[in-house]
């Protein structure tokens, strides 16, 4: 399990151009400057995965500040410099950034009558962070370009796919790194080592997350979500009772996280139908979907974002009951089906889709989607207008008669409708000179 200088260099090269010249152009800076450079982090761990990452962070060995405007020169970007932090950001016309820092050179007092000693300061940068696959550099001066900085380890825990702390009190000094590990296991389908694992079950029993704010949970909550492969994560959560004690009535059942699961399966499945949709708002709705109807709304602040996914999410689970209700029943009315669901998102739809396991529902809700969720009539308020019809309600009687039509198939063409508008006026008129 390691990996040799001259192979890391050739991983290297094997970027697109684009990348690889920001990393060689770091390189020759350093070089000028003769300071060490160094790629660090998620994008080293993402070189290894073979997964392209444009989040470049740089670690200079030097003077940071100095280094980004020099760099900047050669990118022409524009530069962001943080001067009392030694860090800077580079914006590039192409609208990425490239971070900087400056590594700190750090003493380490030793008793009685040892010197201090310098630790090389790569090495105080690589151990403030989070996972061994993320403590990893690769230096980029010409002399050594490629060589890899792998003092704990990452390179290994890569190959076996384990997310491993550095240290016991890593997640109690920064407990959001629980919910990090959580979703580098849904992105990459790792698993948790087992001593961090008890790490983490000693900062849970703290009750560590009670530290982050909600916002701050919230947003790693989604980021959680977004990712592919909960099942592990999902399972580590469940087996850990992190939702339950961040909110005591979100459980994880064995189902729930079937369900969730099996969704990649249909999207594969109904490619084309339900193509564009957010899938993280399936999976909220999954997540919910045992939770008592009064409680929907306080557990919703907990992966919401903006009002228009909340109400989506809300009618979907709201509706639900209602919805099977009405579609467990023979020869359903198509306009019935149609107004049952056309409120509902179509995240919702899926959702139901893959809740219920009832054969009739899905018949349904598959046949909705398929033919009558984008029907719409050619006429609009305007055509009643020229048939000299005064505006007002009776504008919305008129349409929602001739959809209904429409969607019952009893008229196709704009004529068809037009005639069936006229007709259904005049009786409206009729009724009301009774
Ligand atoms: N980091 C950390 N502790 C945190 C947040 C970040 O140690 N609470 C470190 C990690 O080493 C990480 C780096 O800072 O690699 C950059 O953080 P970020 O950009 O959030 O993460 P990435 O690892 O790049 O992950 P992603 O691909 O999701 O951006």
């Amino acid at each position: 399990d390691v990996i040799e200088d001259k192979d890391c260099k050739e991983l290297l090269k094997k970027l697109p151009k684009e990348i690889y010249d920001i990393l060689d152009k770091a390189g020759d800076v350093g070089d000028r400057l003769n300071e060490k450079v160094y790629v660090v982090g998620g994008f080293v761990r993402d070189l290894f995965l073979n997964v392209e990452n444009w989040d470049i962070d740089l670690v200079v060995e030097g003077d940071g500040i100095a280094f980004a405007i020099e760099l900047n020169k050669e990118l022409k970007g524009n530069t962001k410099l943080y001067k009392e932090f030694g860090t800077g950001m580079l914006e590039l016309e192409n609208g990425k950034t490239i971070d900087i820092v400056t590594a700190r050179r750090e003493y380490y007092e030793y008793p009685a009558a040892l010197p201090k000693v310098e630790k090389s300061t790569i090495w105080s940068d690589l151990f403030r962070r989070d996972f061994t696959i993320n403590c990893m550099a690769i230096q980029l001066n010409k002399d050594n370009q490629g060589k890899l900085i792998d003092y704990f380890g990452g390179f290994t825990d890569l190959k076996n796919k384990r997310i491993r702390v550095l240290y016991n009190l890593s997640f109690i000094e920064d407990p959001t790194r629980i919910f990090r590990a959580i979703r580098f296991l849904a992105r990459y389908n790792f698993s948790l080592d087992e001593e961090t694992k008890s790490f983490m079950e000693q900062a849970l029993g703290e009750n560590m997350l009670s530290k982050l704010s909600n916002d701050r949970i919230k947003e790693e909550l989604v980021y959680i979500l977004k990712e592919k492969s909960l099942s592990e994560s999902l399972r580590l959560m469940q087996d850990l009772r992190i939702l339950s004690s961040i909110n005591n009535n979100l459980n994880i059942s064995n189902e729930i996280i079937d369900k969730i699961n099996s969704i990649k399966s249909y999207q594969d499945q109904f490619k084309d139908i339900f193509k564009d949709i957010n899938i993280v708002l399936v999976k909220v709705m999954i997540l919910l979907s045992e939770v008592e109807a009064e409680a929907i709304n306080g557990l919703l602040d907990l992966f919401c974002v903006n009002k228009e996914i909340r109400s989506k999410i809300y009618n979907g689970l709201i509706s639900k009951s209602k919805v099977y209700e009405l579609l467990v029943e023979e020869d359903l009315d198509k306009y019935c089906l149609y107004q049952s669901l056309h409120t509902l998102s179509r995240e919702a739809i899926l959702f139901y889709y893959i809740d219920s396991d009832n054969a009739y529902i899905r018949h349904y809700l598959m046949f909705y989607t398929l033919n009558l969720q984008n029907k719409n009539i050619s006429i609009t308020g305007e055509d009643l207008k020229q048939l000299n019809i005064k505006p007002g309600p009776i504008y919305k009687d008129i349409l929602d008669y001739v959809l209904e039509a429409k969607i019952k198939g009893l008229v196709y063409s704009y004529e068809d409708e037009l005639a069936l508008a006229k007709k259904h006026y005049k009786a409206l008129k009729g009724e009301k000179n009774v």
